[in-house]
């Protein structure tokens, strides 16, 4: 597919064509979603409960990132790698700048960080030295604390409103990409249709213009998931199939569907 950049995510909106991002996080996963025809792939901090045992991604710390971003950074050929900048990475434009220098350097083309308006700043002075922010929005992990567990978002008309100026707000700070997740399906569809960036979804239906899933969950491996995943190692006989099948399920529409779907 030659190497997936902004430009590509931004043209494949343009022309509706969906895209997929799947988490990896060292580099024979790496290779695989890639060669499964993953645009993206995002180092997340769900490593924290995928990979270390944790029950959130609290417990992350930028050494961690960096350590998996460079072993994902090294297998992934063609598609987008976006990392997590972890919990409390990023409380001052200063202290952000520093960490998102240490992902790019480990080979990230974008990080990632949760959160609307506060992060204006932020954003901005990444992108204006270089570093390309995809933020994210809806049910944000790292405040679990805060959400009082993991619950959908913007249910409420004040919710929905306040979830809807982040995103516009994100945009106009700079950033090239903003994932949603567990939010309301038609909100998302909104949102999506408002932003001229392109809008990832987890948990927050078809309308958006790709979607993302934790690799351990589409594989089926997970010990809970949410409503919104499905086991895609269902009638595969081998993980390659299985990421492949969740490639093309997003990209011919036939995920997801009603029931992975908030209303
Ligand atoms: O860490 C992660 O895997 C994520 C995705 C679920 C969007 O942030
Ligand atoms: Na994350």
């Amino acid at each position: 597919m030659g190497k997936v950049t902004v430009s590509t995510l931004k043209k494949m909106k343009a022309e509706g064509e969906k895209f997929v991002c799947i988490t990896a996080y060292d580099a024979t996963f790496a290779r695989v979603v890639g060669e499964a025809g993953a645009e993206v792939i995002l180092v997340g901090d769900s490593l924290g409960n995928v990979i270390q045992g944790h029950d959130s991604t609290i417990p992350v710390t930028m050494d961690h990132m960096v350590y998996h971003t460079d072993c994902v950074c090294r297998a992934a050929v063609d598609s987008l790698v976006i990392a997590d900048l972890p919990f409390m990475a990023y409380t001052t434009p200063e202290q952000t700048m520093a960490n998102a220098t240490r992902l790019m350097q480990a080979g990230a083309q974008m990080v990632k960080m949760e959160g609307g308006v506060w992060l204006s700043e932020s954003i901005s002075m990444l992108v204006e030295r270089g570093v390309p922010v995809c933020a994210h929005l809806g049910l944000t992990p790292q405040s679990v604390n805060v959400f009082g567990g993991y619950r959908v978002q913007g249910r409420t008309p004040k919710g929905a409103k306040s979830i809807l100026a982040d995103a516009v707000e994100i945009q106009d700070a700079g950033a090239s990409l903003l994932v949603l997740e567990c939010i309301p399906q038609d909100l998302a569809a909104d949102i999506s249709s408002k932003l001229d960036i392109p809008v990832i979804g987890i948990g927050a239906g078809p309308g958006t213009d790709a979607q993302v899933l934790v690799l351990h969950d589409l594989l089926g491996l997970s010990e809970h998931t949410a409503r919104f995943v499905q086991n895609f190692m269902a009638g595969q006989d081998s993980i390659a199939g299985g990421v492949r099948a969740f490639v093309e399920a997003v990209k011919s529409g036939d995920y997801p569907r009603p029931e992975h779907s908030y209303q």
